[in-house]
């Protein structure tokens, strides 16, 4: 794209979102802000809730079926392959409790990986399942590692896709390349990735993915996706029961009580989160990620990658060290630099934040994560902050 074109695009993207309140946002990593449509959703769907008869009993399918082809759509599976939920960790929770385990079976971690791709499987430890947490001393796990951590026992390798707190990417292709070949589930946390970098399930169908929805998705807090594979939804044993998980075309009868069985035609959305026409916060994130797909993912990352590009090329020579990867086609939308020292560091976050920049501190770092809604006009304005910063902090 020429740079003419691409500063046409960010004005776009620029102007259906915020106001930003005067500040200038650089932490999806944390926390994506809802698109001006998807304000808008949330405002009916609030209007309709202070006016109750406004509730179409219709919207009680309608609204998670939409969601789920939409979210079919972004990670090209059909729509009825997906798992509403509320976060990345009830995907993976759904994994940990469905899966028939079998005593003495290991599920691989890494043992700094976040939190939410750790705890879910925890519970696996009932089971007499061991939940092996890697050291890995490099910042991503390699095939030629996973090859050597496998053993008989392996049943599940969990990872992120995106890592939180350095923004390196993991050669998906290459570990599910081996877990294929040794029969294990790869499932994997794409939260940091998806939305600011394309991925495809029908390209890379690992066992499982999983995604909370308020980051790079730009929905509200306590939304989030999963997909399995088929072949693994059907290892699935039943882990919980909805009275309104229904077939489509099947009619909620609230006239008849007392036939109760469990049904065994449901497929993805038994496991469904409860509460799925949940129109607060699913009608806003439905409508945010019909804005993603307008635009379309990977004219997105372009955009992304053009930001991220801008700032690694103008940090050269001003001292900081990049932490994140600076190729092309190694990085997410993450750039994680330091000043050497975390108390700087530290420092240079208070005085962005005085600058009304706002990034994130993560392990003693200063980590940026810019997305559509950014202009290259903003990175300037942080860049030119961040090294004016580390002067005034040494
Ligand atoms: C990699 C990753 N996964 C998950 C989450 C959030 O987890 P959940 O949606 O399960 O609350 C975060 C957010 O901080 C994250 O960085």
């Amino acid at each position: 794209m020429s740079l003419l074109a691409q500063r046409q695009t960010q004005h776009g993207y620029a102007s259906a979102f915020g106001p930003f309140d005067g500040r200038i946002w650089l932490n999806a990593a944390h926390e994506g802000p809802l698109p001006r449509v998807a304000v808008a959703a949330a405002e009916a769907a609030l209007r309709e809730k202070v006016t109750p008869h406004l509730i179409q009993d219709d919207a009680f399918v309608d609204l998670p079926q939409r969601l789920r082809r939409l979210l079919g759509r972004l990670i090209g599976a059909p729509g009825e392959q997906i798992i509403l939920g509320n976060s990345a960790s009830w995907g993976l929770q759904v994994l940990a409790n469905g899966l028939p385990w079998r005593e003495r079976d290991e599920v691989l971690v890494l043992a700094d990986e976040f939190p939410a791709t750790v705890f879910p499987w925890l519970v696996t430890e009932r089971h007499g399942v061991t939940v092996r947490q890697i050291e890995l001393g490099e910042p991503v796990l390699q095939p030629e590692r996973l090859e050597r951590e496998l053993s008989a026992r392996t049943r599940v390798v969990a990872v992120n896709w995106v890592r939180s707190l350095t923004g390196h990417v993991v050669d998906l292709a290459g570990l599910h390349e081996v877990c294929e070949r040794r029969g294990v589930h790869l499932v994997v946390n794409v939260t940091q990735g998806l939305g600011a970098l394309p991925f495809a399930v029908d390209a890379l169908p690992v066992a499982s993915i999983s995604c909370s929805g308020f980051k790079w998705l730009l929905g509200p807090y306590a939304t989030g996706f999963a997909w399995v594979r088929p072949d693994v939804l059907d290892e699935l044993n039943p882990i919980q029961a909805y009275w309104l998980a229904l077939p489509d075309g099947v009619d909620l009868d609230l006239n008849h009580e007392g036939e109760y069985s469990l049904r065994d035609d449901l497929g993805a959305r038994a496991y469904d989160v409860f509460g799925t026409a949940n129109f607060l916060n699913f009608a806003p994130w439905a409508a945010a990620i019909e804005y993603l797909l307008e635009q379309g993912v990977s004219a997105i990352a372009g955009h992304d990658q053009a930001l991220v590009e801008q700032l690694i090329a103008a940090l050269e020579g001003s001292g900081y060290e990049v932490v994140s990867p600076t190729e092309a086609g190694e990085r997410a939308a993450i750039v994680v630099v330091s000043a050497g020292d975390p108390r700087q560091n530290a420092d240079i976050y208070r005085r962005l934040a005085q600058n009304r920049i706002d990034v994130a501190l993560r392990a003693g770092n200063i980590r940026f994560s810019p997305h559509l809604y950014n202009t290259f006009d903003e990175i300037d304005r942080a860049v030119a902050v961040l090294i004016e910063a580390r002067a005034l902090t040494r």
